[in-house]
């Protein structure tokens, strides 16, 4: 049933396809959240250090077994060495972890959408609208299920190369609105104490649960350690610069990032000041963008825009992660692609309905503590992804030495220019620190330490 391995179509193809699949609701939705709660500025240098650092020189890895192997990360971890092969089933295991409660946000977002469209854009400005509308049953769960078959409709109908085309229209038009309600937040009255919460580090607000919290958002917003970028690198052909793409990559995910915190935080700030930053959560951006948007002129017909590019946005992501996990299981279990996807599509919605249900009639039931929704997001974003992560390191920067990949990124002559950051922080730096990070974490949670 093997199906030939697709090629992206050069340099920028690949770029604006890997692009798709990184900015999504990570950037927009759970960035923001995270960066007010984890004290704004220290939270963003934090990001951006490890972005440029780790961030690199795991995304440079990932891509580089991908084009080295040309496997899916279930197999190419196998191939690179027989015992690391357990780390490519983990990495496969967080998307099918992920999608689930990707595809409730995301039903979120559709809602939001709708009610923009039909003209009540002004209802969900109310301070309880959001919590009684997650809280709900039936509708939320509606929303998910729709969202999840669009998802797999793409991936079904193979059209993602339609879809992919049609975001690449739509992320400047994205992009440009985004900037259009940064501009617009930032003359509201007293959005400049909020800017300066947002940018200006504060160095009393560092904790090692900054740190994790940056880390894991840094992995989700770039789809690492889950496997996601091995395929993507399998794809990608033989003469385009990873060195380059990577930097783009990079750049245009945290640009985004930062945009989508700025639209939120400093209005967050006006609206509520530091409480309302705290006590946010995951439900930030749905509860301050219609309050911007009631007192923004023509704020109803932006808003209804904004919310269908978000909706795109995260479809995008959604769709390529499901195609991702699909071929995976292709792959692995020689079955058809319909059937890879109804396999998916069931155990979506096997965990997509606690996570969608915890938030309401489900909430007490918990987890450590946690509703389903935010264990399934600690338990991958915090467990698995610095295990794969530190297992990746692990084998390229002791078991087969950096040399390989570092062939496969400069197989076309090219000059590699953070060749000696990259050795440091593969063998050295980032092992320490996820192990670190992890024995924290972990002993955190069960209330072992407090910190
Ligand atoms: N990186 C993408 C974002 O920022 C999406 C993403 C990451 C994702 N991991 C995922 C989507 C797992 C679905 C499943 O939004």
């Amino acid at each position: 049933m093997k199906e030939k391995r697709g090629n992206f179509t050069g340099g920028i193809g690949f770029v604006l396809a890997a692009a798709g699949s990184a900015v999504g609701l990570g950037n927009l939705w759970r960035f923001p959240y995270l960066a007010a709660q984890y004290g704004g500025g220290i939270f963003i240098l934090i990001y951006i250090i490890l972005a440029v650092t780790f961030g690199f020189a795991l995304l440079m890895t990932e891509l580089a077994i991908g084009r080295k192997t040309q496997q899916s990360s279930i197999t190419a971890y196998t191939q690179l060495h027989p015992r690391f092969g357990v780390l490519g089933y983990i990495a496969g295991l967080v998307p099918l972890i992920i999608l689930p409660y990707y595809c409730v946000i995301g039903g979120w977002v559709m809602k939001y959408m709708m009610v923009f469209l039909g003209g009540a854009g002004k209802k969900a400005a109310q301070d309880s609208y959001f919590g009684n509308y997650i809280g709900q049953e039936w509708t939320p769960l509606i929303f998910f299920l729709i969202y999840l078959t669009i998802t797999m409709l793409v991936v079904l109908g193979g059209v993602q190369k339609g879809i992919e085309r049609v975001s690449r229209f739509l992320m400047p038009v994205l992009i440009v609105i985004t900037i259009v309600i940064c501009i617009y937040v930032s003359t509201i009255d007293g959005a400049g104490e909020g800017l300066k919460y947002y940018l200006l580090p504060n160095f009393s607000k560092f904790s090692i649960k900054t740190l994790c919290a940056a880390m894991g958002q840094l992995f989700f917003s770039m789809s690492l350690a889950m496997g996601i970028m091995v395929s993507y690198g399998s794809y990608v052909k033989k003469e385009v610069s990873l060195t380059k793409s990577v930097n783009q990559i990079e750049i245009f995910d945290t640009l985004i990032a930062l945009m989508a915190g700025w639209m939120i935080i400093p209005a967050v700030y006006v609206f509520s000041g530091e409480a309302g930053l705290q006590s946010g959560g995951p439900g930030l951006m749905f509860m301050t963008l219609p309050k911007v948007f009631d007192q923004m002129p023509a704020g109803q017909v932006i808003g209804a825009l904004f919310f269908i590019l978000v909706f795109f946005a995260a479809v995008t992501s959604s769709v390529s992660v499901l195609e991702a996990t699909t071929s995976m299981l292709m792959d692995k279990r020689h079955v058809s692609r319909k059937k890879a996807c109804f396999i998916l599509f069931g155990v979506s919605v096997v965990l997509g309905i606690p996570s969608s249900l915890g938030n309401g009639v489900w909430s007490h039931i918990t987890i450590l503590g946690m509703d389903f929704l935010t264990f399934f997001d600690f338990f991958t974003n915090s467990i698995l992804m610095p295990i794969v992560a530190l297992g990746t390191c692990i084998l390229v920067g002791w078991v087969t030495g950096t040399k390989p990949l570092e062939e496969e990124i400069t197989r076309n002559g090219e000059s590699f220019p953070r060749r000696s950051l990259y050795r440091i922080m593969i063998k050295y730096v980032s092992p320490v620190f996820l192990i670190t990070i992890l024995v924290f974490y972990t002993l955190a949670q069960f209330g072992i330490i407090n910190y």
